[in-house]
């Protein structure tokens, strides 16, 4: 079967196809037939990281049951699944040692034609998602989840997302399907249409309006917004504490504007007596949760593009040129 893998090196050139014997399940253990993937920024920066080598990339992927494993009970051969993100993490509290098994990290991803993994770690996808949809859920979707969920989102609670990537556009629809009010931002007057249509109340380009936070207390009559998807990260921080009500709760979940310390005062945190969920992606009982919700408001991802597999390096060149709106998919 066939396989990408991330060769030595520090960027996407380093992504090389190699033919490897098939996996089989062990006890307790499912093969899973993978048939689309998708890409996060999460996997731009392990890709651009000389310290993950030999390793199958990607944490995010969509398939069906092949072989099923002596001890398994539940799953069946031909079942749709997905792969949760920390594949040890059922449940409960986080722990340090869920990151031994972060896939497309700390171990293999889903970048294969087939992948074994235990059969706790799977989840069943909704069923009028196709594989490639089912491909956006393990880390965008999840994440947006675990973020609103994490902050007791409730119907009527306004929610800012910031920009048009993955997990902001699935904020954006889990938040719309859940009778909230939705403020998004872009640097794209384009993009800020289509994020309408899917059923944002207002949109701000961060680009021409760079004092953001701004434009979100006005709009907000002052009272700011209850849940935020902090996804800038040190560049963002800032005007998310001046975004967020009183009250209200910031999912601090991205660094797309780096890993340096933020140089913002702490103090609208205790001033407006707001929280902060630290949220890195979720686990097996939140992602069934969200499955469940998926089934109910039939909600279909936005997928911005599907490569084919031969197209590997192209689709990550296309994610990194952030010209995307919602998901870039990789068909298996
Ligand atoms: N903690 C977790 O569990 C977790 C899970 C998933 C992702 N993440 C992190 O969350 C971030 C987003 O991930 P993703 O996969 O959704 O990324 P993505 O799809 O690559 O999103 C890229 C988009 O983000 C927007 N953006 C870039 N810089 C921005 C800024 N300064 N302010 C506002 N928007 C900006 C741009 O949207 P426009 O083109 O519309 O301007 C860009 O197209 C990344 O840092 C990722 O590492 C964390």
């Amino acid at each position: 079967m066939k396989q990408w893998i991330l060769a030595p090196g520090a960027d996407f050139s380093r992504l090389q196809e190699r033919e490897v014997e098939q996996p089989q399940p062990g006890h307790g253990e499912v093969a899973v037939r993978v048939r689309a993937t998708s890409l996060n920024y999460r996997d731009l920066i392990t890709a651009e990281n000389p310290k993950v080598e030999n390793r199958v990339p990607l944490s995010d992927g969509a398939g069906e049951i092949a072989a099923v494993g002596k001890g398994v009970t539940g799953w069946n051969v031909g079942d749709r699944v997905c792969v949760n993100f920390f594949r040890d993490w059922q449940g409960g509290r986080f722990r340090n040692s869920y990151h031994d098994a972060a896939l497309g990290g700390s171990v293999d991803g889903m970048l294969s034609e087939v992948v074994v993994f235990p059969a706790y770690s799977l989840v069943r996808i909704p069923d009028h998602f196709s594989f490639e949809e089912a491909a956006t859920l393990p880390c965008a979707g999840l994440t947006a989840w675990c973020g609103l969920q994490r902050g007791h989102f409730v119907s009527g609670d306004t929610v800012l997302l910031q920009g048009t990537g993955g997990v902001s556009i699935w904020g954006l629809q889990i938040a719309v399907a859940s009778g909230g009010r939705a403020i998004i931002t872009s640097s794209s007057d384009a993009k800020l249409e289509r994020a309408k249509k899917l059923g944002a109340s207002d949109t701000i380009n961060y680009k021409t309006t760079p004092d953001w936070e701004k434009e979100v207390w006005k709009l907000t009559n002052k009272q700011g917004v209850d849940h935020i998807l902090e996804v800038g990260g040190p560049d963002t921080l800032g005007k998310s504490l001046a975004s967020v009500s009183n009250g209200g709760s910031i999912a601090q979940i991205g660094v797309l504007t780096g890993f340096d310390a933020p140089n913002v005062s702490l103090f609208p945190i205790v001033a407006k007596n707001a929280n902060i969920n630290g949220i890195y992606v979720g686990d097996v009982e939140s992602f069934d949760n969200f499955v469940r919700f998926l089934n109910v408001t039939k909600i279909q991802p936005i997928i911005d593009r599907v490569f084919p597999w031969e197209q590997t390096r192209e689709a990550y060149d296309y994610m990194k040129s952030g010209a995307h709106f919602g998901k870039v998919v990789i068909s298996v």
